[in-house]
């Protein structure tokens, strides 16, 4: 690695409590990026205030300014790429994005799902996972690939499911986790420690087990690497 902080890019759609957790660890600096610019796609998305009290620059570009879906993919790319990231962080960024946008930031693009992926890919995972009776749920940080949802696992933690367990109290543990894990695996990439080989993410080149590094033991358990 160079030794400089790598610069990224992060787009939200919401509230960015994962983009605060990254902006707190960057702050301590455990996390060695520079972020260059928050984008969204929704100008009401409350994480860009949080951007902005960190004096990092923000962006609109709505998704419904754009007729088709791959004109704002384009605009987007052309926003991001202003910006010279090395990484493009997905932080809650609730919009499905395009082939060739995900072709150009191929082996760049970290997004963050919350459930133990291959389960839960999608929508409402919480609700979901409660209705299948899981008794363990959780999060995953993985490179984007045309997959939806599919693409190759960096690291999961996981959570037990408790029996008085609502969408909402369930969605908070696992939220406390991927502020734990995120950073992590930004961290990691941004250290150039991650590789992509065949599908699969390997760290510092050893082989990764298939579901990651992790499940990481439940919720007080400190993250080891
Ligand atoms: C998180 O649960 C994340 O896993 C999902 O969207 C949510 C974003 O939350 N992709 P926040 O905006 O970071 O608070």
């Amino acid at each position: 690695m160079s030794g400089l902080p790598a610069p990224v890019v992060i787009l939200i759609s919401g509230r960015g409590s994962n983009l605060q957790a990254i902006l707190n660890e960057t702050r301590t600096g455990r996390l060695p990026i520079e972020i260059r610019a928050v984008i969204s796609n929704n100008r009401t998305a409350t994480g860009l205030q949080h951007a902005a009290a960190a004096g990092i620059p923000t962006e609109v570009i709505e998704h419904r300014s754009f007729p088709e879906r791959t004109q704002f993919d384009n605009a987007l790319m052309q926003a991001i790429d202003r910006y010279q990231p090395r990484l493009v962080i997905l932080a809650g960024f609730m919009r499905i994005l395009g082939t060739e946008f995900i072709r150009h930031y191929a082996g760049r693009l970290l997004n963050i799902h919350p459930s133990l992926l291959p389960a839960f890919k999608g929508l409402d995972t919480h609700a979901r996972a409660l209705a299948a009776g899981a008794r363990e749920h959780g999060a995953s940080v993985h490179f984007v690939t045309n997959d939806l949802d599919g693409g190759p696992v960096i690291i999961q933690a996981k959570v037990p499911v408790l029996a008085d367990d609502t969408a909402e109290t369930l969605a908070a543990r696992v939220l406390e986790q991927e502020h734990r894990i995120f950073p992590l695996a930004i961290q990691w990439a941004a250290e150039e420690r991650l590789t992509l080989r065949n599908g699969q993410v390997l760290l510092d080149g050893g082989v990764q087990p298939e579901q990651g590094f992790g499940p990481l033991p439940a919720r007080h358990a400190g993250v080891t690497k």
